[in-house]
């Protein structure tokens, strides 16, 4: 009966524009969450290899309680699935320690200014690697990305070289995580959710050699008791708010791209990065030069122009 149903398509888009919305909401709110603790462990403990092994061991350990008691459905995957996840894996742990290294290193305003460029990467990637090109527009919009991005850089107070290119790589690996990712869910049978959770899983077997190789139980031994006499017990809470979060907003982020198009999600990436560089400089008291503010912003509007003209 049409008529019902283009009665009831007002309500149910309406119905649909409040779920994402709470989406993004939660996924912002975790995000901030996560930003701001590890940045505090990362400040009394040093050892962003660590880190990053255990945020992607927390999330694949609350999925495998999960799985195990049936609050989510355990995916049926073969080893044609943990095959094509495997690249989607490798960038997602680069594109990850190299965020985390990042930010041990510099303010975490300051990475996600340079994150917020992770467009023109993808656009430079798809044109050089994959002869794929774009409208004008597009590469129009690249210029205050790239413009804004510089501008920050060269106006940071705290400017440090592995700091920034830790965010330059991370970039680099999310734009091949996202483009191998694409070929990987394309009539994928899983969820968002456990899409994550395998991904967390074969990251965290890929991750952990290397972390053991850079940093290494006794570093660890040392600098967490360190940490430990600097802050007390509670810091053991921060380095499990810093990996639970790390998981939560993760796993909304893909359980968000189930239900929006990519372009949708990267709208809402970038709208993320604000709220995390205007709270993180309130919370750290982080010092902004006005000009330092204004590159930040330029590459920002970069963004949505740059969303825009794909559109
Ligand atoms: C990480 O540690 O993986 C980064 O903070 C991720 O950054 P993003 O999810 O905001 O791109």
């Amino acid at each position: 009966r049409p008529l019902d149903i283009s009665v009831d398509l007002p309500g149910e888009q309406a119905a649909q524009k409040i779920k994402i919305g709470i989406y993004f909401a939660t996924w912002w709110a975790l995000n901030v969450v996560f930003n701001i603790y590890n940045k505090k462990v990362l400040n009394a403990f040093p050892y962003p290899w660590l880190t990053s092994t255990l945020s992607l061991a927390a999330g694949s350990l609350m999925m495998l309680v999960s799985w195990a008691t049936r609050v989510a459905e355990t995916p049926k995957v073969d080893l044609e699935f943990w095959k094509m996840l495997l690249p989607v894996a490798v960038a997602h742990t680069i594109g990850h320690v190299a965020a985390t290294v990042s930010m041990s290193k510099v303010a975490v305003s300051f990475t996600h200014i340079i994150k917020s460029g992770e467009p023109a990467f993808s656009v430079l990637v798809a044109r050089l690697l994959l002869g794929q090109t774009f409208p004008l527009p597009v590469y129009l919009s690249l210029l205050p990305i790239i413009g804004g991005c510089a501008l920050s850089a060269v106006t940071e107070l705290d400017f440090n070289i592995i700091g920034f290119m830790g965010a330059m790589i991370s970039n680099l690996a999310f734009v091949f995580r996202n483009i191998f990712s694409k070929k990987g869910m394309n009539g994928k049978s899983v969820s968002g959710m456990n899409y994550y959770a395998c991904l967390s899983m074969l990251s965290l077997l890929i991750l952990t050699p290397f972390a053991m190789a850079m940093e290494g139980p006794q570093v660890w031994a040392a600098g967490w008791q360190q940490a430990v006499s600097q802050i007390g017990p509670n810091f053991v809470w921060w380095v499990v708010a810093q990996s639970v979060f790390y998981h939560l907003y993760n796993q909304v982020s893909y359980m968000s791209l189930d239900q929006i198009s990519p372009l949708t999600f990267s709208i809402g990436n970038t709208m993320k990065r604000i709220s995390v560089i205007v709270s993180s400089i309130i919370i750290f008291h982080t010092p902004v030069q006005p000009v330092n503010a204004l590159g930040a912003a330029i590459a920002i509007l970069g963004t949505f122009l740059y969303s825009q003209a794909k559109q």
